[in-house]
């Protein structure tokens, strides 16, 4: 049992419930905010393309309507070959709330396969700080 098995069971969870029939990719996210509380989502397509909804997006909705917005670590479950990391609206979104050393665990069905920090996938990132 790892410190990050819950994380990995809300995320696996949750891609169980992913509405994706047009890339066949499910998704699931799992955020663990700074309370302790884990909110997860998974990724919602759409006939209209460009409408889909992200996991991370979905999960990042999920906590602030729970009415938290501080993320200490992530987790994003996908399958495949290469890594499934956060696409670069996601690192965006995900900026929003948490910070440069924020882990974020990229795994597959099998389990871990890479944590990196936020500050490394989104370097140089713009955030609510530049609006100050
Ligand atoms: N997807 C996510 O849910 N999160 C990511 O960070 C990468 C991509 C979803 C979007 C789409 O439903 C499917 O994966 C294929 O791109």
């Amino acid at each position: 049992m790892s410190d990050i098995d819950d994380l990995i069971k809300a995320a696996s969870n949750a891609r169980e419930c992913a509405y994706a029939p047009y890339s066949n990719f499910k998704v699931g996210a799992a955020l663990r905010t700074a309370s302790g509380n884990i909110f997860s989502g998974c990724n919602v397509e759409n006939a209209a393309y460009p409408e889909g909804l992200c996991a991370e997006a979905s999960a990042i909705a999920a906590m602030v309507r729970a009415g938290e917005q501080t993320i200490v670590e992530a987790l994003v479950l996908g399958d495949g070959e290469s890594l499934c990391t956060p696409c670069g609206g996601c690192r965006q979104k995900l900026r929003e709330f948490a910070s440069d050393d924020t882990p974020i665990h990229v795994c597959d069905p099998e389990g871990l396969r890479k944590t990196i920090s936020l500050g490394v996938l989104l370097p140089h990132s713009f955030g609510p700080e530049h609006l100050k």
